[in-house]
């Protein structure tokens, strides 16, 4: 399929459609199934108000719990996060220049691994728990979904509904950086099984904390 060209949905956001390749996209399928089994395994978030993520969650280098994050998952197994490996912050590099058309510094030091079954998504919010203002990346694998990017100010209008497909790229950054956004909806049976990925939908944000 011959990908859509790339658009800046809002200054600074830009959705990159088929970004990663068919060999990228099996390699990090594969890894995120390895960094599911632990040390901290894969979960469904529970949230302050008690309720529970409907998509589950497993972090690298640092472990987001609502609204923090930490060396160590207290809310799991007490086990500290795997390291965020050196080939995962270059391709997060690469995706950043790919998205603004020029190389910056980007060291990434966290990676959010969500997957999304069938029924699960995600209310509007933002990513503000990090301490930097760095882009976030985010890399979508499997079933194609609604993603929704809106503005700073509220989780309503104005925003923007993009369908993220296997191997597209979304960076925002800049005046989007604190933009709410969301996933209101996953389509089943649209992702390609080539990916290594049967069902469901995975996406990787990275993100730097500004945290040492
Ligand atoms: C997120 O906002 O952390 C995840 C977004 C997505 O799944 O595309
Ligand atoms: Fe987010």
């Amino acid at each position: 399929m011959i990908p859509l060209p790339m658009r800046e949905i809002a200054p600074g956001a830009v959705h990159v459609p088929g970004w990663l390749t068919l060999d990228e996209q099996r390699h990090l399928v594969e890894a995120c199934r390895e960094w599911a089994r632990g040390p901290v395994p894969i979960r469904h978030t529970v949230l302050p108000s008690g309720g529970v993520m409907s998509v589950q969650t497993v972090c690298l280098g640092w472990h987001w719990q609502p609204y923090r994050y930490t060396r160590v998952a207290h809310d799991v197994n007490g086990r500290r996060v795997a390291d965020l490996p050196g080939w995962l912050a270059e391709l997060g590099r690469r995706a950043v220049a790919g998205a603004y058309g020029h190389e910056m510094e980007y060291d990434p030091d966290t990676a959010l691994i969500n997957f999304y079954d069938g029924q699960a998504k995600m209310g509007m919010h933002q990513d503000k728990d990090e301490r930097s203002d760095a882009p976030v990346v985010s890399l979508s694998i499997g079933d194609t979904c609604l993603f929704r990017f809106g503005n700073t100010e509220t989780r309503g209008r104005p925003y923007t509904d993009v369908r993220l497909t296997s191997g597209d790229l979304f960076v925002f950054g800049g005046p989007s950086r604190l933009a709410y956004h969301g996933v209101p909806k996953v389509y089943p049976g649209t992702g390609d099984p080539a990916t290594g990925l049967a069902s469901g939908r995975l996406n990787l944000t990275l993100r730097v904390t500004g945290l040492r």
